[in-house]
């Protein structure tokens, strides 16, 4: 199959089982509808049952896409997400590890638990999925994309457990490169401010900011001078998770606008 332009099916993943944390977010949405596009099966996972069956609904590809509910941040729950994965599915090809939260606020005002709570899905989560993945990639050529952020890459204001977290995942995402080296690749990506649910909620953190204002201000931070869509983030994760990157692992790769480059 042909290598066309933006929102075309190329089949780079064809034949590949993906699991997909975060899955009915922002980027998790864009990130299933891409895979399946181009020719995955995909695997699911968020923590709302009622919002995996609208996705499911919405997807409407029937036997390539499963969802399942699962806490990325709960050993047991992802021990027993992967059991049921490799029961149904064998093994997989690609874990895209997207499930993250967000607390906009200067470190002396975050709390013990958001500090935790951050860390637990995006750092632990992050952890906890590959150690429970990387099995059933066993016998394959498997890829493993972590989402870090900009965040991850330059500090930014009143994000301190943010930073620290997602800085975690890309370090994280280095040293699990060489500890599962060299069947297994794994990569990060480092996202610039995009459009999802996530980010209209830390908009919102701008007491007594417009919205509009607080987004302008944002869009102006990167060299485009525009806020990222999804789809923009997730075909850099598609061409990550497929053979077509098979020279690359250990690598943070920045899809930001810009955002990092001065
Ligand atoms: N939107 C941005 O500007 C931006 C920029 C850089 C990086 N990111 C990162 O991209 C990823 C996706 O973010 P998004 O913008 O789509 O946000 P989002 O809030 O729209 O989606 C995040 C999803 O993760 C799920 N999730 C949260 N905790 C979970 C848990 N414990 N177990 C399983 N699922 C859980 C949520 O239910 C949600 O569906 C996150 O890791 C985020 O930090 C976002």
């Amino acid at each position: 199959m042909s290598t066309t332009g933006n929102g075309s099916r190329t089949g780079r993943l064809d034949g590949k089982v993906a699991v997909i944390s975060g899955a009915t977010g922002g980027m998790g949405r864009a990130a299933c509808r891409i895979f399946l596009e181009e020719g995955a099966t995909v695997i699911g996972v968020d923590l709302s049952a009622k919002a995996g069956q609208a996705l499911a609904d919405e997807l409407d590809v029937g036997k390539r896409f499963a969802f399942e509910v699962a806490d990325v941040s709960s050993n047991s729950a992802v021990v027993d997400l992967a059991a049921r994965v490799k029961e149904r599915f064998g093994g997989i090809d690609v874990l895209y590890n997207n499930a993250g939260t967000c607390v906009g606020k200067h470190v002396l005002e975050t709390t013990e638990e958001e500090w935790d709570g951050i860390h637990d899905v995006t750092l632990k989560g992050t952890f906890l999925m590959t150690k429970a993945f990387a099995p059933l990639m066993a016998g394959r050529k498997g890829s493993i994309v972590n989402v870090s952020s900009t965040g991850g890459l330059v500090a930014l204001p009143n994000m301190s457990a943010y930073c620290a977290a997602k800085g975690g995942v890309l370090l994280l995402t280095k040293a699990m490169a060489a500890d599962l080296a060299p069947d297994i690749r794994v990569n990060a990506i480092c996202p610039g401010a995009i459009d999802t649910p996530m980010l209209t909620s830390l908009f919102r953190e701008f007491p007594g900011q417009p919205e509009a204002e607080v987004r302008q201000a944002f869009a102006d931070g990167h060299l485009q001078k525009r806020i990222g869509e999804a789809d923009e983030v997730v075909r850099l994760s598609a061409f990550l998770a497929s053979d077509e990157a098979s020279f690359i692992t250990g690598a943070g790769v920045s899809v930001d606008g810009g955002f990092t480059t001065t």
